[in-house]
């Protein structure tokens, strides 16, 4: 393929460790901690789902963090730049993950925005008696799964100043935007959440809520589809698979302790995850209470329900219910933004790499793609479903596929584990033993290529959530398609800068293995 002969500009950096901890953290932490968990937690088996959890956590979570950081600290650059170094023929699975991250940022925009907005309504405690009418009639104007566009200007005006917002974040770069951002929200969003948790155990009925939380439904465990569910959960969360921690990583100076890095990225993660279960949980506790049932009784604790119906009910009941709110929805729009910016940062770095675009004509032109597509789809009465739909997809079959090719490719297409491992240990102060090679050799594509299957069935055999075929197949399906015909056109493409011209730190001798 022709490559024009513009060099390349010097690769920006972060300031420091401290500053991609930082982000990467701040990456790690969102919607998936605070939104996502609880109610995936409580829906597959409550405190034995930490266990599947867990296990998920080290036997891929951890292993994969660490694959991504190495893969995008030895090759620097953005998915697509890292996986053409590998080879050529890998070059599509960048720009796959690349077409994900973009899927992934136009709905995941508007979610932070429910948030920003829930702010407000809860100052006057604005659902008045029924929060769900509220949130499906009065602000979503939700009109089922189907092709509506209608315009909902209460989602449309605030989406289109953040989608400005984030985009300008971007155009600042590295250090100016995305570190500055995650000093200035990261702390903010550790303030808030602590806040509420301490709050959340001094409620009414908080012991009952975490009994029902960490009670252990052991069945569970032989359910295949709770496995799965733990590891979607864990890919999510952690920004793995999909191209942000390569992305993250390769800004690290060529000096970097990566391998503790990751460790101390994973358990703050986690960390977070599980508190934001406790301080979930413990509230619900308190609703149980003031309704005087049992907390397996109620409704609504999963998903959208939980955070955008369950949770205002509840504020309405509390005691200086306000502020509880407030800081809810404040911790949930900071920990949303901080992942956003990350996800973002994926799709621009690729185009800048490979187009030879700045900075700001990438936040420009990509973004400002991303953030038609976004309003279209998601500030219209057909939103809901359209996005729970494309967010289903998206992670258990893209994500999922992404992870598994990942370690293919680099396991026995391009044979660069044992150069990825000693790339680890020449610059960590931890050392990554064969495990991991075990791990990522094996072990984590054979699980996940079983977890795939049993989805693929699933999906094929019932529709999604009982939506119509003919929707689940345009949307579901439709989504996964275009992510693939994207990464295809995108590697057709000449670079407009060099790619090729790479030399990678040479290793120790011996090295490696
Ligand atoms: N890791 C991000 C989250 O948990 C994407 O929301």
């Amino acid at each position: 393929m022709r490559q024009t002969s513009g060099a390349a500009p010097a690769r920006e950096q972060w300031t420091g460790q401290y500053g991609f901890i930082l982000a990467a953290i701040g990456s790690a932490v969102g919607l998936g901690n605070i939104w996502r968990f609880p109610g995936v937690a409580y829906d597959n088996g409550g405190g034995a789902f930490l266990i599947p959890y867990l296990v998920a956590l080290l036997t891929a979570g951890i292993p994969i963090l660490l694959l991504d950081y190495s893969l995008g600290h030895r090759f620097r650059g953005s998915a697509p730049t890292v996986f053409r170094r590998l080879g050529r023929p890998y070059e599509p699975l960048g720009w796959f993950q690349v077409a994900i991250s973009f899927v992934i940022a136009t709905y995941y925009t508007v979610i932070v925005v429910w948030a920003i907005r829930y702010v407000g309504f809860s100052v006057d405690l604005a659902w008045g008696d029924s929060p769900g009418t509220f949130l499906m009639e009065d602000f979503l104007q939700n009109s089922g799964p189907g092709y509506r566009f209608d315009f909902v200007g209460g989602i449309f005006w605030p989406m289109l100043i953040l989608w400005i917002a984030v985009l300008v974040i971007l155009a600042l770069g590295v250090q100016r935007g995305l570190e500055r951002a995650n000093k200035i929200f990261m702390p903010m969003l550790a303030v808030t959440f602590l806040a509420l948790v301490v709050r959340a155990l001094f409620l009414d009925g908080a012991g009952e809520g975490l009994t029902a939380f960490f009670t252990p439904n052991w069945d569970a465990l032989l359910d295949g589809n709770v496995w799965i569910a733990a590891y979607s959960q864990i890919f999510f969360s952690l920004s793995i698979a999909f191209g942000i921690m390569l992305t993250y990583s390769s800004y690290l100076a060529r000096r970097s302790n990566v391998a503790p890095t990751g460790y101390v990225v994973a358990f703050a993660n986690s960390s977070f995850e599980l508190l934001a279960g406790i301080g979930v949980f413990a509230t619900i506790g308190f609703m149980a209470a003031q309704q005087q049932v049992a907390v397996g009784e109620l409704e609504g604790l999963t998903g959208v329900g939980l955070s955008f119906v369950t949770f205002p009910q509840i504020v309405s009941m509390m005691p200086g219910g306000p502020v509880f709110g407030v800081l809810f929805f404040i911790s949930l729009s900071l920990a949303g933004i901080t992942s956003l910016i990350s996800i973002l940062q994926v799709v621009s770095a690729a185009f800048q790499e490979k187009f030879g675009l700045s900075r700001v004509q990438a936040s420009m032109y990509i973004g400002g793609l991303a953030a038609v597509i976004s309003l279209v789809l998601y500030s219209s009465t057909s939103g809901l479903s359209i996005l729970d739909t494309v967010d289903k997809y998206t992670n258990e079959v893209g994500v999922v596929l992404s992870a598994i090719v990942t370690c293919v490719v680099v396991t026995v297409g391009a044979r660069k584990l044992p150069e990825l491992r000693a790339h680890l240990n020449r610059v960590s102060t931890a050392r990554i033993g064969r495990w991991w090679s075990v791990l990522v050799g094996a072990v984590v594509p054979i699980a996940l290529a079983v977890m795939l299957v049993s989805s693929l069935t699933e999906l094929l055999t019932e529709p999604y959530e009982g939506y119509p075929w003919g929707f689940v197949t345009l949307v579901g399906w439709g989504t996964i398609g275009l992510i693939t015909i994207g990464a295809i056109v995108y590697t057709l493409i000449p670079w407009q800068r060099p790619v090729d011209d790479f030399a990678a730190d040479p290793l120790p001798e011996g090295a490696r293995s």
